[in-house]
């Protein structure tokens, strides 16, 4: 039987085939992303999987909606497999904001599920960085997001000739409606059309922009004016005085697909415009309100990186590091009748926090010295009788023998 469509299996390296997923490979994205997220003060945080349908019908937007894992559980439940993290941590922060200081800075490695049209870059389930914080209205709080997302991108040895931050603002551009007479009504659908600028055929994006009272030309105006907002000027200020500068630039195609963004909005690039977009966020001030009934109001913003079009990137770029096992120590059972002691060896090996293999059956020594091998042991250990080890160095070819009880602080050291 097969996976099913969109959905991945993930091998340990090497894997079986060229098109084949890296376990190896999600672990150093993973790990980067923990890494870089927890240099920046971000707490992690996890939620559940499948959450009631209501949360993500109430605010993610229609497209989202269209592609929901959904059913009713064996309670009559409406549910939903989580497409995005968002409404979740919206949930979390509205229970429980009191217990947490202001500005909230949580991150998280969710994998997601939108049934979506199979294509490059673009699964059924995907893994994502979300980096948020809550509680905090200043554009600090932007700027400190898109340095982290930088970061992030540069921790994995992306430059800025690789990638670039796209930033805009759905305040402009609601400036920009509500000063061409746009419908309120048609709010929605606007920005629809200008999410999909880029991948729509330009006489489609026309022909709908004219039905809700627009012209292309009077869009693509605005959108190479490039002029910055206040708010937007505040963040680049902010990100130029890292040193960050050249990897943002004002970008009014921008304005992202999901419903509940407020203010400032951005995705990161490659800079050949050969992939869809690494990573998106921005600021939705309203939505811990929506989600809470009211209760809570705490303006909120974030990003979410995937996992899918990084790794893309990553091996476009030949920035994947020399993945696979490596071992300290292979204990080689060269005489049967030392299994057990052998045994007694490899556990405290273990414990002394060493990786360590072993023979499971009887072997010949040719057979375990070439396990030893493709395993990229870096020691060769084998007991010479009950007290004394011998140990070789299977890089440098450097040999020793040393009495048992001192065998594990030897290979340490
Ligand atoms: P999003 O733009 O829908 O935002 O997704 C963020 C990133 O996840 C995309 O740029 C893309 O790299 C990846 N992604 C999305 N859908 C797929 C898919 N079907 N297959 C592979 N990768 C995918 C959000 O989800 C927002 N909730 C992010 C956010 C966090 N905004 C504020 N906080």
């Amino acid at each position: 039987m097969k996976g099913l469509p969109g959905f991945r299996d993930f091998y340990p390296e090497p894997i079986p085939t060229a098109d084949s997923w890296s376990m190896d490979l999600r672990r150093y994205i993973f790990d980067t992303w923990r890494g870089t997220a927890e240099r920046y003060g971000f707490r992690e945080y996890d939620g559940p999987p499948i959450e009631e349908l209501g949360l993500y019908t109430k605010k993610s937007g229609d497209e989202i909606v269209g592609q929901l894992y959904n059913f009713n559980d064996k309670g009559d439940r409406g549910v939903s497999l989580r497409p995005e993290m968002t409404p979740t941590l919206a949930r979390m922060a509205a229970s429980h904001s009191r217990n947490y200081k202001k500005p909230i800075k949580w991150f998280s490695i969710p994998q997601l599920f939108r049934y979506e049209r199979q294509q490059k870059g673009r699964l059924r389930e995907h893994f994502q960085l979300n980096a948020d914080i809550i509680g905090e209205e200043n554009q600090a709080a932007d700027a400190e997001l898109i340095a982290l997302l930088i970061d992030t991108l540069r921790d994995l040895k992306l430059t800025n000739d690789d990638f670039v931050v796209r930033l805009s603002s759905r305040l402009a551009w609601q400036d920009f409606f509500e000063n061409s007479d746009g419908q309120e009504k048609d709010a929605y659908d606007f920005y629809q059309i200008i999410d999909k600028l880029d991948r729509e055929d330009p006489a489609v994006s026309g022909e709908k922009l004219a039905e809700i009272g627009f012209s292309i030309d009077q869009v693509n105006d605005f959108i190479e004016s490039g002029q910055a907002t206040d708010e937007l000027a505040a963040i680049i200020g902010n990100i130029e005085a890292r040193g960050l500068g050249n990897f943002i630039e004002i970008d009014y195609r921008i304005i992202r697909g999901l419903a509940y963004y407020t203010g400032p909005v951005y995705e990161a690039f490659d800079k050949r415009g050969k992939f869809r977009a690494i990573a998106g966020g921005g600021r939705y001030d309203h939505l811990v309100k929506l989600v809470s009934g009211g209760k809570t109001d705490l303006p909120a913003l974030g990003f979410g990186m995937g996992d899918v079009v990084l790794a893309e990137l990553l091996k476009e770029h030949d920035l994947v590091p020399a993945l696979g096992q490596t071992l300290d120590a292979f204990v080689q059972i060269a005489d049967e009748s030392l299994r057990d002691a052998s045994l007694c060896l490899v556990q405290q090996l273990r414990q002394a926090g060493l990786t360590t293999e072993y023979p499971l059956l009887k072997a010949k020594q040719e057979k375990q010295f070439k396990r030893a091998l493709e395993l990229k042991a870096k020691w060769l250990v084998t007991l010479d009788n009950a007290n004394q080890v011998h140990v070789k160095n299977l890089g440098t070819r450097k040999e020793l023998t040393v009495p048992l009880i001192e065998v594990a602080s030897a290979l340490q050291d």
